[in-house]
């Protein structure tokens, strides 16, 4: 299996999803190969919970990385679960044309460029 995938699956152990019951792990890998993991923290107030790639970007942020190469999104669902629009958002700010590696907990995946999921994307350049 790919690291990026098993540093997914291992971070989505972590999630706290209380509310939904719908845990979600995500690895982010830098353009010097470092892995950032993310899972998804939900909140109460269900509006403050934080997707599991979001997570993964801002740890990678905070602790100084820049240039994102891959990144892998895991959940246990037949259909693969891509990056919700707000996530999109970030990743492509942070990332722009990123490829993203899909995959779920019976070994199936799938590889994207996050351009295919958001072809028309506003970003700092409109500013
Ligand atoms: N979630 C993620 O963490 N990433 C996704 O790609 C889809 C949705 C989380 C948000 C919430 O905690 C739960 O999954 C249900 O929507």
């Amino acid at each position: 299996m790919d690291p990026l995938i098993s540093a997914a699956l291992q971070a989505r152990e972590n999630a706290h999803a209380a509310f939904s019951e719908f845990k979600v792990g995500a690895a982010l890998e830098d353009n010097a190969g470092r892995i950032h993991t993310g899972c998804n923290v939900e909140n109460a107030t269900y509006g403050l919970s934080v997707c599991a790639e979001r997570v993964a970007v801002f740890k990678a942020i905070s602790e100084g990385a820049r240039g994102f190469r891959r990144v892998a999104v895991v959940a246990d669902t037949e259909t693969l679960t891509p990056p919700c629009g707000a996530c999109r958002q970030i990743l492509w700010e942070f990332c722009g044309d990123i490829e993203i590696l899909l995959a779920n907990l019976s070994g199936k995946s799938e590889v994207l460029r996050l351009g295919e999921l958001f072809p028309r994307p506003f970003d700092s350049s409109f500013i």
